[in-house]
């Protein structure tokens, strides 16, 4: 018996990192899955890798930037799959530099990708959501929702919309049996933060020991947390906003002291 047993996820940026890690997690615990990505070669692999360990997956195109194209998932889902449980919206794009420096379109681009393709998930899944008498909508923000990253305004604006576009959601649905939740994420090992380490001036290791854990967080960590929060354990957690951040955001560090180890 798993928890999900019966139930249909589509996961957005499934092909890569937190989303994938997140398919393979909710498929394992008996959901049938669907990769929306515009990687298809990553989303197809991944699609053979679960279906080969006896899982029901699927990877269909879809750009997020598009609504029509999260309609066409959702009813993929519905018309493929039976209905519609779980959307986890998670994909990411994000242009960068200083805010004088920003190509607008850069801005538009990111906003796009990051807010209002959260917003187009949410939009074309609630009517399939709302016909299984509910399900569970979890979207991906990050810490930097609640503050500001040197060059990133683009990425912190939009993952701070994302996180009180959620609790709007929460508290327009859940009467009807709908949860949302985001989740903030620290730094997890995925490309994305490949790319990250790469610009900063920090040490990798460095970048570990500003967390509490000691390292760096893995996309599996952040998938358990997405299926807790998907699942009925979690049948009182809506408008919450997760932060999986192995304890960086915890710490001021005024004093610079190093942390005890021995
Ligand atoms: N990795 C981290 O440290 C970290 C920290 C906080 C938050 N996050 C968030 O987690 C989410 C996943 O990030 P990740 O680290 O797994 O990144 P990733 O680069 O591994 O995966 C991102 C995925 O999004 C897909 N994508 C890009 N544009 C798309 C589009 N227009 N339509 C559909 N799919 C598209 C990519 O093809 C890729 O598969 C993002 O929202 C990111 O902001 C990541």
């Amino acid at each position: 018996m798993g928890r999900f047993d019966g139930q249909v996820a589509i996961v957005t940026g499934g092909a890569s990192g937190i989303g994938a890690a997140t398919l393979r997690r909710l498929a394992s615990e008996g959901a049938a899955v669907i990769c929306a990505d515009i990687n298809d070669e990553a989303g197809e692999a991944l699609v053979r890798e679960l279906n080969g360990q006896g899982a029901t997956a699927h990877h269909l195109h879809c750009d997020v930037g598009e609504l029509a194209d999260l309609e066409a998932c959702v009813a993929f889902a519905q018309g493929e799959c039976g209905g519609l449980d779980i959307m986890m919206n998670n994909a990411f794009w994000a242009a960068g530099g200083w805010v004088h420096t920003i190509d607008p379109e850069g801005w538009d681009r990111s906003l796009k990708i990051m807010l209002t393709a959260v917003f187009y998930g949410c939009r074309a899944a609630i009517p399939a959501l709302l016909e299984r008498g509910g399900g569970s909508i979890v979207n991906t923000a990050s810490i930097e929702a609640f503050g500001g990253e040197m060059l990133a305004s683009p990425y912190a604006t939009a993952k701070a919309g994302v996180v009180n576009f959620t609790k709007n959601v929460a508290i327009e649905y859940g009467r009807k049996g709908i949860r949302a939740n985001a989740i903030c994420p620290g730094i997890v090992e995925t490309p994305l933060a490949d790319a990250f380490k790469k610009a900063s001036v920090r040490s990798p290791e460095e970048l570990a020991n500003l967390h509490a854990i000691g390292r760096l967080i893995q996309p599996s960590e952040i998938a358990s947390v997405a299926a807790f929060l998907c699942s009925e354990d979690a049948s009182a957690v809506t408008g919450h906003a997760m932060v999986i951040d192995g304890g960086l955001t915890a710490h001021i560090n005024l004093s610079g002291r190093a942390p005890y180890e021995s």
